[in-house]
């Protein structure tokens, strides 16, 4: 075990390896909000995709998940709104300003450049002289998850998005994708977020394996954030 404890890691931060280990059972995961959290979680797919199925991991409740292995997490789409963000590969956005958080290990370039997601309610009174947005157009964000065959979709939006972390609910339930709300805000708890939201067709999604795959994930994904932060969970499926 790589001991990670303040400057340290950043300054022996583990190199991207020049052959990522392939996921072998692959999890099509989409990222709304590349910060500091997004930092974490895709490094992290790097830096354990070799440890023991069996392994004790700090930071993780289980390497494998009912048969997932934190490999099998497939980046291939993610979202945001920073003008030094959009238009980036992932793994250089990741690193890109304002984010701060350790660099325990770098990311090997992904081939999925982050797009321009609505911004909404996304940039507080605190943000907008830091983070300057965009000017690309937003982009369908539903149509984007429906063309990568997106499996989950993590929301990791500053907190208090609550209109940004609804639409991107709503953008997973119209692309038929489950959804991962890693921020604190009661989404499924809201009346309003219930009312607005659009009926699935339940009945096409049950018979795509995607949608099953995603139905299996939705519990796992929950119980792994549950504990860190308050985290609800819209599943597209009854
Ligand atoms: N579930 C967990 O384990 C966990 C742990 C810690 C924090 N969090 C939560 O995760 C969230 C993110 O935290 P962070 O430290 O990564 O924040 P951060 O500020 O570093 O990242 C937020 C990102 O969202 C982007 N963004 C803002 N509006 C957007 C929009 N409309 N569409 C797409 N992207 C948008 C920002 O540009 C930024 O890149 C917070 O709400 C925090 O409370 C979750």
């Amino acid at each position: 075990m790589v001991e990670m404890n303040g400057p340290r890691a950043q300054w022996n931060a583990r190199p991207a390896p020049t052959t990522p280990i392939k996921s072998t059972n692959p999890i099509r995961v989409a990222i709304a909000g590349v910060g500091n959290c997004a930092s974490s979680l895709v490094q992290g797919r790097y830096f354990y995709a070799d440890v023991a199925n069996d392994a004790k991991v700090p930071g993780l409740m289980h390497v494998d998940i009912g048969g997932y292995h934190v490999r099998d997490l497939d980046y291939v789409a993610a979202f945001d709104v920073n003008v030094t963000k959009v238009g980036k590969d992932l793994s250089v956005a990741l690193g890109a300003e304002p984010n701060n958080t350790w660099t325990f290990q770098e990311i090997p370039t992904t081939g999925v450049i982050v797009q321009r997601g609505p911004t909404l309610d996304g940039i507080g009174k605190y943000l907008k002289d830091v983070v300057i947005e965009s000017p690309e157009k937003p982009v369908d964000v539903a149509a984007v998850l429906k063309e990568r065959k997106v499996d989950v979709l993590v929301a990791y939006l500053p907190v208090g998005s609550e209109e940004g972390i609804r639409y991107y609910a709503e953008q997973a339930i119209k692309a038929g994708c489950a959804f991962v709300n890693a921020i604190p805000s009661s989404l499924v708890a809201s009346q309003s977020g219930r009312r607005s939201s659009p009926q699935p067709d339940s009945q096409s999604l049950e018979t795509t394996s995607r949608a099953r795959s995603a139905q299996r994930l939705r519990t796992a994904f929950l119980l792994d954030s549950s504990p860190i932060v308050a985290c609800s969970l819209i599943a597209p499926i009854s």
